[in-house]
């Protein structure tokens, strides 16, 4: 046999080469089988290799976790509760500041309306002027009638603020006031 012969077979007139295999082929073949036993050690002799069922439940405990914390970060409000922070010193001072710099463009310089409602007389269209209520709808604001919602903007403290400004400017007659707007609240002006 010739040197030749033994690099090829030929069977019915197919000839069948014995070359060797790239050596790219090779060594991802080899990289598979390492990879095989890696990944078996890892994940079926006890290497802590986590199931897709496991991965989802601390996926899940995650996701209760924060909802659990969002839920007790939430303001647990009370009429009573905001009285005491409003009452606080120079909370009122920065409340006109605030005023001035996000509400006034809408609400007027002396609260009396212009885009928005008059905030200082006694017609409210949400609520009943409280406290409460007027956190809420500045938290919240009245996107169909363009009132932003400010809660994603400010801080707890700067709507506290405000609306203690607010309320500090209750009864007060701006000059060019929009007039009334909502319901009259007759006990307002006067609680
Ligand atoms: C882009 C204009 C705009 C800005 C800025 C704006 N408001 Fe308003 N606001 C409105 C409009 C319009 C309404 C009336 C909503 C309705 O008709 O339901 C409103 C309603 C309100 C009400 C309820 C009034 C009522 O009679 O029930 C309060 C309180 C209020 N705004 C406070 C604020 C405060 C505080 C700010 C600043 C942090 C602010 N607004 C900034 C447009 C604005």
């Amino acid at each position: 046999m010739s040197d030749k012969q033994e690099k090829y077979h030929e069977y019915d007139g197919i000839i069948e080469h014995d070359n060797p295999l790239p050596t790219w082929w090779l060594a991802t073949f080899f990289i598979t089988i390492i990879f095989a036993f890696i990944y078996y050690i890892h994940y079926e002799m006890g290497g802590g290799g986590k199931t897709l069922t496991e991965e989802l439940n601390v996926a899940m405990q995650e996701i209760d976790k924060t909802k659990a914390s969002a839920t007790s970060a939430a303001p647990m409000e009370t009429e009573e509760s905001l009285q005491a922070a409003f009452a606080k010193d120079g909370v009122v001072a920065l409340g006109a500041e605030q005023y001035t710099a996000k509400c006034a463009s809408c609400h007027g310089p002396e609260l009396g309306g212009l885009i928005g409602p008059d905030l200082v007389d006694k017609y409210w269209i949400h609520g009943k002027g409280t406290r409460m209520d007027i956190v809420k709808v500045i938290r919240e604001g009245v996107a169909e009638k363009g009132m932003p919602p400010w809660g994603p903007v400010m801080k707890k403290e700067e709507i506290y603020a405000v609306a203690a400004f607010i309320l500090s400017k209750k009864g007060t007659q701006p000059a060019g006031a929009k007039g009334p707007q909502g319901e009259p609240i007759e006990d307002y002006l006067t609680k």
